[in-house]
């Protein structure tokens, strides 16, 4: 089935048609930027003019979205607005641009995507997605099934949130070389290590097509290895969902 993924994230809006057979684009990747307080009515115009309008489409769509996403509805929103707390976003595609919808939590799409498409991940044990951009996303699956909704980019770290430590926005914000940000993290990958025991750690999100320039300095236990859909995971697992 050919499907519209949707990546909602703090600093772009991206999507692509997927074959959810395959798991491959059959468009090019397009994306906005994310506006200055991205409010619904902000993404919803974006998503129509970039994205539904260009490609005239009329299938099912999938939507990532970095937050709390249960049965379709927002329950977070930590790197967006508070008025998408409450939002349904499969009821706002229906309404708005009837289009059948599936919506998730990003870090859930990502992962879904690696377990669906990336051969290096084991089909039994503990498998922990990190995606690292604007915040940190989570997600695990035991013996290849998702727990939805795990929030350990929300995780206390030195009096604040993991992901104000440890993100890429952090290491930009703060200009940190790779080596320095690479030790914070490690930090980080030994937190999760310890409340998780994962066998393996998946490491995707934007900065992860800059895996080798860190990768020796990422400490941790477990096997670590790079998202094999680097930042277009979201867009792919948000698609596979929506079948
Ligand atoms: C959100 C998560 C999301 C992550 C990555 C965090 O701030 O709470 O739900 O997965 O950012 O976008």
């Amino acid at each position: 089935m050919d499907v519209l993924g949707i990546d909602i994230g703090g600093s772009g809006v991206k999507a692509a048609i997927v074959d959810t057979k395959s798991g491959q684009f059959l468009s090019d990747k397009i994306r906005f930027k994310t506006p200055e307080s991205p409010s619904p009515k902000k993404i919803f115009t974006g998503i129509e003019d970039n994205f539904l309008s260009k490609l005239k489409w009329k299938g099912n769509v999938g939507c990532a979205f970095p937050g709390v996403v249960i049965k379709n509805k927002v329950y977070s929103a930590a790197n967006m607005t508070k008025k998408w707390v409450g939002i349904n976003i499969k009821k706002k595609f229906s309404q708005k641009f009837k289009l059948n919808c599936k919506a998730l939590n990003d870090a859930d799409a990502a992962g879904i995507s690696e377990i669906f498409l990336n051969k290096s991940i084991p089909k039994k044990g503990t498998v922990m997605v990190i995606t690292v951009g604007t915040g940190l996303g989570t997600s695990i699956f035991v013996d290849g099934k998702l727990v939805p909704n795990i929030e350990f980019g929300h995780l206390k770290m030195y009096g604040d949130c993991a992901e104000k430590y440890a993100s890429n926005l952090a290491r930009k914000k703060l200009d940190l070389s790779w080596d320095e940000w690479a030790a914070r993290f490690s930090e980080y990958l030994a937190y999760i290590e310890l409340l998780v025991s994962p066998n393996v750690i998946v490491f995707g999100g934007g900065i992860s097509k800059y895996f080798d320039e860190y990768k020796s300095n990422l400490k941790c236990d477990c096997k670590i290895i790079q998202a094999q859909n680097k930042n277009n995971a979201g867009i792919i697992g948000a698609a596979l969902s929506a079948v």
